[in-house]
């Protein structure tokens, strides 16, 4: 190969530009953001090129094929969460594998492996929740499902870990700031769910944005050198996040120029660079001015060929698939997975015996910005950003069921509609349009005013009605990259609406349509129920209106803490103990809503936890179990949540740390033993060198259905040396 050709491959770029310029002057390996239309001038243009070397193609197919019309949208990595059901999410994931691979597509830049800290950062969605263990088993399965049996199979396509590491450790929630972290919090925190998919084989990872200890994370060579590819053995590929090259010279100003930057980034370790056209030159400028060696491209060249020999491009180009696509994309079983996922995904928060709605309940009025907002319903990455130009391709609106459609849908039930409200509009931004280099600012999300005329429309229906309910949250305009928000609060007319409705005196049902937790004003707060519902996909609709009516239980359970107040950031449960100012002088710490909870339409009891194993090595399996009690009328989901908890560590160390859950099918009435094992290897701390490390001593299990301590029943067991 040229060294051309070599810095070509190196390079991914965005398909939405000059197709020509990207595949016949600069090579490139891989493109991004393509179409059936693209991708096949794309492949065309390579066919032209001297060695015809094969594009990988990628996307951000997140929870469900992000960019092509038809394919099926499942509820954000958030809402799968929720449903606790790791085989459900694998499920997921090869669903997702079979649409995108029918489409041309490789490579999906999933799952997100970070941790949710700040509740204001913008791309809070697109996690797992606040749990490493919880973000390691679903992570995991869905690596698993993406990648299948195999690349070589047709379906499977390659997974991404990202963002490596520490990305969502924001300053102020704020996307892409600075990350302060040590390297013993990261290993404490935020490396494990990455180890563990390194280890299992998931063939890519993504470095994000951020900067730590001064580095951008492109150029950590302890992060990427020692522990990835040291430490773990990862053999796989190294992407960069949209432009990390370009921005240490544009934005970070921690390189001189684009030459420096690309020496910089290949030395680090790099193998591709993601939407930093100006690589190609800055990479050739660099070997010829004697910055860069040409022989250092090749292992990063090398891998991307692995890659794509891997997935057998060379023998079988996999190009879109008019005959498959039209047999997938949207197809009735994925449809039918999607109705259980996001089932599967609410979590009902608050119920005074409301729902399920009685069968006297014969009107209902759905009112609220979001009882028939498909976009926002659909969540981010699904081709309606609301970013113009960002993701093109919308989803028809007929596959889409939104909370209003799903209950007129319901049999027997009379039902009124009226907006009450509106959220926010999109403005150029009051502080200066434009950024100093010139370039636009994005549009600001302003909040509306409430309308006194909207609301009585509201109040008028709410009035008429059995039960309101009200679709409540945050538009698809405030989630995202670079959209992170500075309140938690219902924002708009939505608070003077809540308030106007339950003054009514009729039921007031709220459903939290909402892409993170949210703070909610005292009118929501004293609702006769509250469902939290992430971004729950094309079925949420459908999906919502089955759980009011109880056609399907309440199971999902939340992945993620709630705050009461925006001020309580973080509000994450495993916190370091032991901090005695650890509330507000006017304010609690304690969550709305903590990590782990969720109501049934039953009631669970505790009955009595046991350790069959009180005293083991580090070796060992612990076991233990638990016996539970549906004490309702009602079948159970129960998610049985299992914490350890180090009497006395080396380190300040979380009070608890969630290592297992099972979830467990009850009857009305009936009662269980659950048996619960867990490897003692996964009581560790990080002691002050960094080490994990399991420390001989006194531990606890915590088991219950939350993280709340009321919750939980205490089992004690001893780790010898
Ligand atoms: O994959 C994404 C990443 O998560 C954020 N920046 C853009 C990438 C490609 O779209």
């Amino acid at each position: 190969m040229t060294v051309e050709e070599k810095v070509g491959q190196m390079l991914q770029l965005d398909a939405r530009d000059d197709l020509d310029d990207h595949v016949l002057r600069r090579q490139v390996g891989s493109i991004l953001h393509t179409s059936p239309e693209r991708l096949a001038r794309a492949h065309a243009l390579t066919a032209q090129t001297r060695l015809r070397i094969p594009l990988v193609v990628g996307e951000d197919c997140i929870h469900g094929h992000s960019f092509c019309e038809g394919a099926t949208i499942f509820p954000t990595q958030l809402g799968m969460a929720a449903t606790w059901d790791a085989a459900l999410v694998e499920q997921v994931a090869r669903a997702t594998a079979v649409e995108v691979a029918a489409t041309g597509v490789h490579w999906t830049f999933s799952p997100v492996l970070c941790i949710a800290r700040d509740l204001r950062w913008g791309r809070v969605d697109e996690t797992f929740g606040e749990d490493p263990h919880v973000i390691g088993e679903l992570a995991s399965a869905m690596v698993r499902g993406y990648q299948g049996d195999g690349l070589t199979d047709q379906t499977a396509i390659l997974a991404t870990a990202k963002h490596f590491a520490g990305y969502s450790e924001t300053q102020g929630g704020r996307d892409a700031s600075e990350a302060d972290i040590s390297h013993r919090k990261l290993r404490s925190w935020f490396l494990p769910p990455f180890e563990r998919v390194a280890r299992e084989g998931c063939r890519t990872f993504m470095l994000g944005y951020q900067t730590t200890d001064g580095i951008p994370i492109t150029l950590n060579d302890w992060l990427l050198n020692d522990v990835l590819r040291g430490e773990w053995g990862y053999t796989g590929t190294l992407i960069t996040d949209w432009d990390n090259v370009g921005r240490m010279v544009w934005e970070q100003k921690v390189q001189p120029d684009i030459a420096h930057a690309a020496a910089a980034a290949v030395r680090a370790g790099n193998d591709m660079v993601m939407q930093t056209p100006t690589f190609f030159e800055g990479a050739l400028e660099a070997i010829a001015a004697g910055l860069l060696r040409e022989e250092e491209l090749d292992d990063a060249v090398a891998r991307i060929l692995t890659l794509k020999f891997e997935l057998g491009l060379f023998e079988q180009p996999r190009h879109p698939d008019a005959a498959r696509m039209a047999d997938v994309l949207g197809s009735d079983a994925h449809t039918a997975l999607n109705l259980e996922v996001a089932r599967r995904s609410l979590v009902l928060l608050q119920n005074d015996g409301v729902l399920p709605l009685a069968p006297s309940v014969a009107k209902v009025a759905v009112v609220g910005p979001l009882a028939d907002d498909a976009q926002t319903q659909l969540g981010d990455w699904a081709g309606n950003s609301g970013q113009a130009g960002w993701l093109p391709d919308g989803q028809p609106r007929d596959m889409i069921t939104t909370v209003l459609d799903g209950l007129r849908a319901q049999p027997d039930l009379d039902v009124a509609h009226a907006r009450g409200a509106d959220i926010l509009t999109l403005v150029p931004d009051p502080h200066g349009a434009f950024f100093p280099d010139g370039q636009p600012r994005p549009l600001v999300a302003v909040p509306c005013e409430p309308d006194a005329a909207m609301i009585a429309e509201a109040v008028a229906a709410a009035e008429a009605a059995d039960v309101v309910v009200a679709v409540v949250g945050d538009r698809i305009e405030l989630v995202g990259e670079a959209r992170s928000t500075a309140t938690l609060e219902l924002i708009g007319g939505q608070k003077a609406m809540l308030d106007a409705l339950a003054a009514t005196g009729t039921p007031l049902v709220v459903v939290l349509l909402a892409s993170k937790p949210l703070v909610l004003p005292p009118s929501a707060l004293g609702a006769s129920a509250i469902l939290w519902v992430a971004n729950p996909g094309m079925q949420g609709g459908r999906a919502i209106a089955e759980l009011l009516r109880g056609q399907v239980e309440p199971t999902g359970r939340l992945p993620i803490s709630f705050a009461r107040h925006v001020g309580q950031q973080p509000t994450y449960y495993n916190q370091i103990r032991g901090q005695h100012g650890d509330r507000y002088a006017d304010l609690t710490q304690a969550p709305a809503w903590a990590f782990g909870e969720g109501l049934s339409y039953t009631t669970v009891e505790y009955v009595d936890a046991r350790i069959e194993t009180p005293v083991v090595t580090a070796r060992d399996v612990i076991r233990a179990s638990v016996a539970i009690r549906n004490t309702g009328s009602r079948p159970a989901l129960e998610t049985v949540q299992v914490y350890v908890s180090d009497s006395v560590t080396s380190v300040s160390w979380a009070d608890k740390e969630l290592k297992h859950w099972v979830q467990v099918s009850l009857a009305p009435g009936e009662e269980r033993v659950v048996d619960l094992e867990l490897p003692a290897s996964a009581c560790t701390i990080v002691d002050a060198r960094g080490d994990r490390i399991v420390e001989p001593g006194q531990f606890e299990l915590r088991i219950g259905p939350s993280s709340r301590e009321q919750d939980l029943l205490r089992v004690t067991f001893e780790i010898t040396g």
